[in-house]
């Protein structure tokens, strides 16, 4: 049964037949994918509560599918992997209905049913991939002429993962991770996820972070130009010895038990293993899609991980599919 929840939503702006809205479609969907980090450097916390970022983001093929349909109030339900998401105002697909409104001036009467594949509070940006289905699903259905600038707006002042699962792809983010740049990817890298028992909160582990750091000098995170060089060039084996995560220590302390999931991917052989964003998610990158299966099978087995996904990346951020 998926969780559901329904209130009465009181727009404070409803703009009657506005130049921003054509027509009313029915219902829309919308798949979105998740994310790995295949380099995450994290610099001073800032003033605002956040750190500034420079990462490498890859879409990956598991996603989370979101359809709305017009109807008379809000609701939203949630099925699949869907423990711990909030059913009320705080969701973020909700939220991103009300911005979205807020935007052009319609009242939020949609229902949003989210069917959830993405681990909640794994660091893959789960959520962030369901508000950024919300986003497409609802422009679309809405039919506003917004653009693409405007989304990815409404998308940053939503979360920071938010406007790279609108993009996909691979690309180099930075600010607090809604600033995006383009990164050329050669070829097809394939992934194993380790998934752990329980979630993570993201605040948590970067507060974590700030604890282990104390009053130690940090640099502005940079990219090494040979990831840049290995995705160019299309090797997963260069790309593995040069994954790298500055959360990673703040998770392991939160986590020791995932350092056996680590160890457990590579005696399965991974070419490099890292956590994904903030985790508790292991990364696992392998050669093909043949050790990957083999991978997949050693991890089950291995009695350190939840659930354990197969992807592949790059693909596309979020993309209406029906
Ligand atoms: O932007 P998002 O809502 O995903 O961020 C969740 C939390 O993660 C923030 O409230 C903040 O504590 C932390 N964060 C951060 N620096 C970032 C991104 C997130 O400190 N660049």
């Amino acid at each position: 049964m998926p969780n559901v929840a329904r209130w009465p939503w009181q727009t404070g702006r409803t703009r009657a037949g506005g130049s921003h809205v054509a027509s009313v479609v029915v219902s829309v969907t919308v798949r979105a994918p998740a994310k790995v980090n295949l380099h995450l450097g994290v610099g001073p916390p800032r003033g605002d509560g956040f750190h500034e970022l420079a990462t490498v983001f890859q879409a990956v093929s598991l996603y989370d599918e979101v359809t709305v349909e017009a109807a008379d109030e809000f609701s939203i339900e949630i099925d699949g992997e869907a423990d711990g998401v909030p059913l009320d105002a705080s969701n973020l697909a909700a939220r991103a209905v009300f911005a979205l409104a807020e935007a052009v001036g319609l009242p939020p009467n949609v229902k949003v049913s989210i069917r959830k594949a993405i681990p909640v509070a794994g660091g893959m940006a789960g959520g962030s991939a369901d508000a950024a289905a919300t986003l497409v699903a609802c422009d679309a259905l809405w039919q506003t002429d917004l653009g693409t600038d405007a989304l990815h707006d409404l998308a940053a002042a939503l979360g920071s993962d938010v406007p790279f699962c609108l993009h996909g792809g691979t690309a180099l983010a930075t600010g607090r991770g809604e600033r995006l740049t383009r990164v050329l990817a050669k070829g097809v890298y394939h992934w194993v996820f380790a998934v752990a028992e329980t979630g993570l909160s993201t605040a948590l582990v970067f507060a974590e972070l700030d604890r282990i750091r104390g009053s130690s000098l940090v640099l502005e995170p940079q990219v090494p130009p040979d990831l840049m060089t290995a995705l160019r060039a299309g090797e997963p084996r260069r790309l593995a010895s040069l994954l790298y995560n500055d959360l990673q220590a703040a998770t392991l302390h939160l986590r020791p038990a995932l350092r056996r999931t680590i160890e457990a991917g590579r005696d399965g052989h991974a070419l490099g293993t890292v956590i994904c964003g903030s985790g508790p998610t292991i990364a696992m990158l392998v050669a093909g899609s043949a050790e990957a299966v083999e991978l997949v099978s050693a991890l089950s087995g291995s009695g350190s991980c939840r659930t354990v996904y197969r992807a592949h990346g790059p693909v596309a951020g979020a993309r209406v599919v029906s």
